[in-house]
């Protein structure tokens, strides 16, 4: 609902914009209206703008009324300081000071040829009478602006710059009334000097468009990324907590914070990447980018606290590859992240990643250079942690990893397959389903029907005591993983992927049978309330060493020399989004704000967050740990984590096309530093 308001709010300031600037016209071009009949028709239809105008305000007040009886504070703050007030006050002197007039005049006017009387037109022409429509027009404009470039959190610089343009603008325009009211009231009759009033628009228009073309192109070179930067340095912000000396120079490297690097490990694992053309299970063939030649890459099983090497090559992918190990929280020197945690590996290089699996679950592993591109195009596979002392021969078991995209020309997939994929279950198995959404911008949909069933862990770790469920919508954002679980009946079950009937996972005793008419399902599932309590490290009402705010917005702005809509953590995007700076063993509590228009599924590196509250709510579910929190539209949590994992660790948006245009920031430990650097100059693109 809050997309919704929101982008209502959005249509009608430019609609109200718009409507207001016509009506601004026609009330200062009254004067030139020639006989009383004319003026009397002109001034009808003026009314009738002006109603469109308060209208198409009205729509955009409601809106604000609406996000402040639904939504926290830091929703609508500058929404009732500012928007409100541009809106409002123009409005009321329309109605309050220049309608009645208007109203007086007109019904004093004849149907006559006859040019108007000039005390009339004198005051008509008053800048008292005019300015008030166009004041209207200069304060919606304004909304407008700060709609789509909101000055959130609220700086003097991005607030009050907006509103001195619309004064400046507001005073000009009161000079030019007030020269033409006084030449009007000395010399009856006004001509409409129509061919000079058009070139002083055009002047203005010029002027405006110059001014505009500066800022444009100062914005666009003041954006670019430099040549070379060091992830380490930029602005720290350390939340509510005490100033953390960050001395540069005296920092350990994070190269330092390795896994283990002399033990032998239990499992060696190559991936080689490149470039090459992979036929997907339905015959056609796609351009992609592979790890051993498969879409998606091989799926790896460790058991748990194997000590796992992972050799890395890079055949002949020229962008660079490395791998990162999403939702395992391994060493930082291990975290896979080019420009941060490594070098980019380019073609015919390698590199060895050592660690040991100390978490039992789903995850999945992808390139973390040019990762927006790398992943889409096949740089990542699925990533499972089993427990050491699974019991072999307890009941049957069946476990699916249910990993969906879109290759490039096709639709959704699981895997490589494109349609049904068939299995076949025998009654009374335990089944489990890993369901990773790899995607950006979906909020991939699962539907399973013909049995009850449970969700027994979220991005990787295991719930407590999770309750049964039917009829009941799974929703994940990229990067995100639900587990699900239940025993196989003795008829088939179907897992429906997204809102079609094409895509899904059929499983039956015989690997046969009908894919079910779709049902709608009757909830969305929410982890907020689901499962029971049990022992947690801490909780809302622990002692918080810090906290920190990230808000999230989308802007029209500049990232890397290119103008467009960008989404902006604090106001910010990379690099000048400043650092979470901790100390290691801190606990650390953060809310994030969604002020913007889409889902953000947010993923911090090496630490899972454990949910404190949903919109104000407090989470008492089972406790409910995450990697990658989908915070959408008009939402907020609260998330708490321990600082036990130093280095320097990406907290970023997992819609990766929004990581490549700068929805990106890090999470940074006092003492550490990088000898990697990002930029231009450089090899590592980690988005
Ligand atoms: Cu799965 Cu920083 O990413
Ligand atoms: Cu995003």
């Amino acid at each position: 609902m809050y997309g919704t308001i929101t982008g209502l709010e959005l249509a009608f300031a430019l609609i109200g914009f718009l409507i207001a600037w016509l009506t601004g016209n026609k009330a200062s071009n009254l004067v030139y209206s020639g006989s009383s009949d004319r003026l009397r028709r002109k001034m009808a239809g003026l009314l009738v703008w002006t109603c469109a105008s308060a209208l198409s305000a009205l729509v955009v007040l409601l809106a604000i009324g609406w996000i402040m009886a639904n939504q926290p504070a830091v929703f609508w703050e500058d929404r009732l300081l500012i928007h409100a007030p541009l809106i409002a006050v123009p409005q009321l002197a329309v109605w309050c000071y220049s309608v009645p007039k208007l109203w007086r005049w007109k019904r004093g006017l004849l149907r006559s040829q006859d040019a108007p009387d000039p005390k009339l037109l004198a005051d008509l022409a008053a800048p008292g009478t005019v300015l008030p429509f166009q004041a209207a027009a200069a304060g919606m404009g304004t909304v407008f602006y700060f709609l789509l470039v909101a000055p959130f959190p609220l700086g003097p610089l991005d607030v009050f710059t907006p509103l001195l343009v619309c004064l400046l603008t507001l005073a000009g325009l009161w000079m030019l009334h007030d020269r033409r009211w006084q030449r009007i009231s000395r010399s009856a009759p006004p001509v409409s000097r129509s061919r000079r009033r058009t070139f002083g628009k055009l002047a203005a228009l010029c002027g405006a468009a110059a001014a505009a073309g500066i800022a444009f192109y100062a914005g666009m070179w003041e954006s670019r990324l430099p040549d070379r930067l060091n992830m380490a340095t930029g602005p720290m912000d350390f939340g509510t907590g005490t100033i953390l000396s960050h001395d540069e120079s005296r920092a350990v490297s994070i190269a330092m914070l390795t896994g283990p690097r002399d033990e032998i490990p239990d499992r060696r694992i190559e991936l080689v990447a490149e470039k090459t053309t992979v036929r997907l299970a339905s015959g056609k063939t796609i351009d992609a980018w592979t790890f051993n030649g498969e879409l998606p890459g091989p799926e790896l099983r460790f058991k748990h606290n194997e000590l796992v090497e992972v050799t890395l090559t890079n055949r002949n992918i020229e962008e660079g590859v490395t791998i990162h190990w999403h939702g395992l929280d391994v060493p930082n020197a291990e975290d896979g992240v080019a420009g941060a945690t490594q070098d980019a590996v380019m073609p015919g290089q390698s590199h060895k990643y050592r660690f040991r699996a100390e978490q039992v679950g789903t995850f999945w592993y992808h390139s973390h250079q040019h990762s927006a591109e790398a992943v889409s195009k096949g740089l990542f596979g699925a990533l499972i942690v089993e427990p050491a002392d699974e019991n072999q021969d307890s009941a049957p078991q069946k476990d699916l990893t249910v990993m969906t995209h879109i290759w490039d020309g096709t639709g959704f997939t699981i895997g490589a397959d494109e349609g049904i994929r068939r299995e076949t279950v025998a009654p009374g198995t335990s089944v489990r389903l890993r369901l990773i959404n790899t995607d950006n911008w979906v909020r991939q949909t699962y539907n399973l029907q013909g049995t009850p069933f449970r969700v027994s862990a979220i991005d990787g770790t295991e719930l407590h005591e999770p309750g049964e469920l039917r009829d009941t919508e799974l929703q994940l954002t990229t990067g995100g993983r639900y587990d699900v679980t239940f025993t196989m009946p003795d008829h088939p079950v179907y897992l429906k992927v997204g809102s079609g009937r094409e895509l899904g996972l059929l499983m039956s005793p015989d690997g046969s049978g009908e894919v079910p008419a779709a049902s709608e399902p009757a909830a969305v599932f929410d982890p907020t309330h689901y499962g029971t309590r049990t022992a947690i490290p801490f909780g809302a009402d622990s002692a918080f060493d810090r906290e920190f705010t990230m808000t999230i917005d989308n802007n029209l702005g500049f990232y890397d020399g290119k103008m467009g809509m960008v989404y902006t953590l604090n106001g910010d995007v990379f690099p000048d989004t400043p650092m979470f700076m901790v100390r290691e063993g801190e606990l650390v509590k953060v809310k994030i704000v969604n002020r913007g228009s889409v889902d953000h599924p947010m993923h911090l590196h090496g630490h899972h967050a454990l949910v404190l509250s949903r919109n104000g709510e407090p989470a008492d579910g089972s406790p409910w740990w995450t990697d990658t929190l989908d915070v959408q539209p008009g939402e907020s949590y609260e998330i708490a984590f321990r600082a036990d994992n130093p280095g320097i660790w990406m907290d970023h948006c997992h819609n990766l096309t929004h990581a490549e245009i700068g929805m990106s920031m890090h999470l940074m430990y006092e003492g550490f530093t990088t000898l990697y650097t990002i930029g231009r100059e450089s090899d590592n693109h980690p988005e």
